[in-house]
């Protein structure tokens, strides 16, 4: 049997720890991909990591390049190409330059992976995850975005610290855009099997949803030198092998929804199915009126910005 293919486009931290993850799993064969004035920088990581395999005991080949071709008929294509956030900066600020990285990026994968599926995990998620659906003409399914695993591991392991109990006991749901406007979803949300809302009163759990939205910003502010991508990068991975082992995880991310939850054809955090077809459905919870207006104003804020995106690539 053939090994799965895996671009990740961009070497910087997140496309760099997403190839290792993804490497160490063995999920498949990876080709990193950055600018030729990086592609230097891509090779050198590509062979570091590959001459860690006969210690860690893992059988992928990785390589580094900045030519396309390297990355032809991919699976599964990552794109993290971009500038990532500087402390002061928003999510949005980014928007114009990432807006024309993902759009050139989406052009190559176009030609060279056409049968791929597309993982977007550059910043605006909600914006660039559009960007790259409208350039590649891929069918809405095989193009996806990762916000949405990310900001709920956030979520997760914030109530587990909260609760002192094992990340691994905790499960949660957010939803909508991956900004300021997500959506926990409290129903779907409980540790052991016991709703959070018997465990955390309402206005602590509401101060830990908080801290997971500006979870992002937390890092950035440590850091100072860039943005989180150890958690970016393991929520990427998970993403990568629900679709390279057809796992069929139920997992939160950024699908196009057209008639789903009356979206009217913009990617949002929802509850997919992924696996080897992409999105192969989307989940559609029974929303209470909060959460429902919560949504509503979580989605206003997507379509905001995907119109300030289209003002300024035309
Ligand atoms: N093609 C390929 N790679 C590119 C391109 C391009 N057109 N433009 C930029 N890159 C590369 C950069 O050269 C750099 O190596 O993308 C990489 C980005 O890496 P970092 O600056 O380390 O940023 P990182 O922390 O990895 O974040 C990447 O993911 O989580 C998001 O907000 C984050 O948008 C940001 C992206």
């Amino acid at each position: 049997m053939r090994r799965a293919k895996i671009t990740v486009v961009g070497a910087g931290n997140v496309g760099a720890t997403t190839a290792h993850w993804c490497a160490a799993a063995e999920l498949g064969d990876i080709v990193l991909l950055d600018i030729p004035d990086l592609v230097g920088a891509a090779q050198g990581k590509s062979l570091d990591l590959f001459q860690a395999s006969p210690i860690v005991g893992f059988d992928a080949r990785i390589t580094g390049t900045s030519d396309y071709k390297d990355t032809a008929d991919s699976d599964v294509v990552v794109i993290t190409a971009g500038i990532a956030r500087k402390p002061g900066m928003s999510r949005d600020d980014l928007l114009s330059t990432n807006a024309k990285i993902v759009g050139s990026v989406a052009e190559q994968v176009k030609r060279t992976s056409p049968q791929a599926v597309v993982i977007v995990v550059s910043n605006p998620l909600d914006a660039m995850v559009q960007r790259a659906f409208e350039v590649t003409g891929f069918a809405p399914q095989r193009v996806v975005g990762q916000a949405g695993v990310l900001d709920t591991a956030r979520y997760r392991a914030f109530l587990a610290m909260e609760l002192n109990v094992s990340v691994e006991d905790v499960s949660a749901m957010l939803m909508g855009g991956h900004g300021d406007t997500m959506v926990p979803i409290p129903s779907c949300t409980s540790v052991g099997g016991i709703p959070v809302t018997q465990l955390i009163d309402p206005k602590r759990l509401e101060e830990i949803v908080t801290r997971t939205r500006n979870g992002g910003a937390e890092i950035v502010g440590l850091l100072k030198t860039g943005s989180a991508y150890y958690a970016p990068a393991a929520a990427t991975t998970q993403m990568v092998e629900a679709i390279v082992r057809d796992k069929k995880r139920l997992i939160p991310c950024a699908a196009y929804c057209q008639k789903e939850y009356g979206v009217g054809g913009y990617y949002v955090g929802v509850p997919v199915v992924l696996g080897s077809g992409g999105v192969e459905r989307i989940i559609e919870l029974k929303l209470s009126a909060e959460e429902q207006a919560n949504f509503k104003k979580s989605v206003d804020a997507v379509k905001e910005l995907v119109a300030a995106m289209a003002k300024l690539t035309g």
